[in-house]
């Protein structure tokens, strides 16, 4: 079981609270899709610390890097490789507690110990996938994957 997250006196779910309309008045009007991703990946790391967070937009048949904060990191990600190819290719969220335990898991970083990676949707299809990755073990539960999918639905009308 993960131990709960407590930032400066607040729960994960308090922060996500706290931070989700802040969002939602930063996206607002905003619809150019690599400025609302980048602004978002500040958001997230600055509001919790992770070790990596960041984007990858579908371009061209596969998964391309996006705006991200954090280490630098591998460019191209293939359809069903790794965490992120495999959320694309099963359009779901994918909570991995142990990267060492991820059958194809990609290696950027050899302090990251687990992973969420959430799909961006526009219009039924997947168009980027946001990747958040801890140097903890067990860091993301579903009340990651309930505010990060809502989060990411802010991103879908854009362009
Ligand atoms: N670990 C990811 C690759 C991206 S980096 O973590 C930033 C994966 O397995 O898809």
């Amino acid at each position: 079981m993960a131990e709960e997250l407590v930032v400066q006196g607040s729960t994960k779910e308090e922060l996500y609270q706290n931070l989700f309309p802040q969002i939602e008045s930063l996206l607002e009007g905003e619809t150019d899709l690599i400025a609302n991703m980048a602004n978002l990946a500040a958001c997230l790391k600055e509001t919790f610390d992770f070790w990596w967070v960041g984007f990858y937009r579908v371009k061209n048949g596969e998964l391309i890097l996006g705006p991200f904060q954090g280490p630098v990191a591998c460019m191209h990600i293939r359809k069903g490789c790794g965490v992120c190819g495999t959320a694309w290719q099963q359009e779901s969220t994918i909570i991995v507690p142990d990267v060492d335990l991820f059958p194809g898991h990609i290696a950027c970083s050899s302090a990251s110990r687990s992973e969420i990676v959430v799909p961006v949707f526009s219009q039924d299809n997947v168009i980027a996938v946001l990747d958040i990755d801890s140097e903890f073990l067990s860091t993301f539960d579903y009340t990651d994957q309930y505010w990060l999918e809502k989060i990411c639905k802010l991103l879908q009308d854009g362009q």
